[in-house]
């Protein structure tokens, strides 16, 4: 019966499957921007960081309200505390302070996509902190309060991805490219036919948001997951953008990858350097 309502709802937006037309980072940067600024003329390319809240008037207002006495504070406190505690700074640049808006990154050394996350996890490694005693999980809780403060120290800087001319560079670039614009799962969505047709429309309940600006409030805290999260109670509902992506993969009855995966680091690679000049807006929270 869900299938056959979010279907229907589709049908009805006379939702078609997107061409993938090869082009390069630039070319792609370009054609996705320009495509919400004159679907949206109202929204500047900044408040784009407002995610669902930019393209839902009624919902934003909420929004505010809600951001007034924000639900992440407590738990953005405990990562500051962490950050400090763990002198996780001494593995970054700039102390870790206003970095935020350059990752995920290409490292040509390994080849291999770097995510915020990832390199938090890394560096407590490095440390010799035992993850798993000490309950450091990849997509929520204490990792993410100590992302959510590096967010924090970044807020207004603009999303600053790169994708240099390495072909190894480029192949993870299109991998994103490929999860995001590809249909999957049972109900066969593509992130597109949420994101980008759907932008600013109602599914069911659900307000859709624009898929430009998506990675700028994460870390979150969000509503819906602080009731499953248990532990320390101002950690609850905390969430990176590895955990929303595996809630919108399972929306749509598809197997979900895992949190650092190389499926999700290189689609948190794509859908960063589309949000490229939108301002990091983060912590934020979410319904
Ligand atoms: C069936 C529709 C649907 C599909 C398909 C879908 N999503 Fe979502 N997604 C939602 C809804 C509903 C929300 C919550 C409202 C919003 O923020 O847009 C959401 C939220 C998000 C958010 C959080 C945005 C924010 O500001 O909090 C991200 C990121 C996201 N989706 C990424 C993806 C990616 C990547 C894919 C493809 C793997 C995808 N979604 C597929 C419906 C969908």
């Amino acid at each position: 019966m869900k299938a056959i309502t979010l279907i229907s709802i589709i049908s009805v937006l006379g939702l078609t499957a997107p061409t993938v037309v090869t082009a390069s980072p630039q070319e792609d940067l370009k054609e996705f921007q320009t495509y919400y600024l004159k679907r949206f003329p109202d929204i500047k390319l900044e408040a784009f960081a407002n995610g669902m809240y930019a393209t839902n008037k009624e919902r934003y207002d909420e929004w505010l309200a809600m951001e007034e006495f924000p639900p992440y504070e407590p738990g953005l406190a405990v990562g500051k505390q962490l950050f400090e505690k763990f002198k996780v700074g001494e593995c970054f640049k700039n102390g870790g302070i206003g970095i935020r808006q350059h990752y995920p990154y290409f490292d040509a050394k390994s080849g291999k996509i770097k995510n915020l996350e990832g390199e938090i996890l890394e560096c407590l490694q490095k440390k010799g902190v035992d993850l798993e005693k000490e309950k450091f999980d990849a997509v929520k809780g204490k990792t993410a309060a100590i992302s959510a403060y590096m967010a924090y120290t970044s807020r207004g800087k603009k999303f600053d991805v790169v994708v240099p001319n390495d072909p190894r560079a480029i192949a993870e670039y299109e991998q994103g490219k490929h999860h995001f614009w590809s249909k999957r799962g049972q109900l066969n969505f593509s992130c597109a036919d949420c994101h980008i047709r759907a932008a600013g429309q109602m599914i069911r309940a659900n307000a859709l948001g624009p898929a430009l600006g998506h990675p700028t409030g994460f870390p979150v805290y969000r509503k819906a997951w602080e009731i499953n999260d248990s532990g320390n109670p101002a950690l609850a509902g905390f969430g990176t953008l590895h955990r929303r992506y595996g809630a919108c993969n399972e929306q749509v009855r598809a197997k979900k990858s895992k949190p650092q995966s190389d499926e999700y680091l290189a689609l948190e690679y794509y859908e960063s350097f589309m949000s490229s000049g939108v301002p990091i807006n983060g912590p934020s929270s979410r319904e």
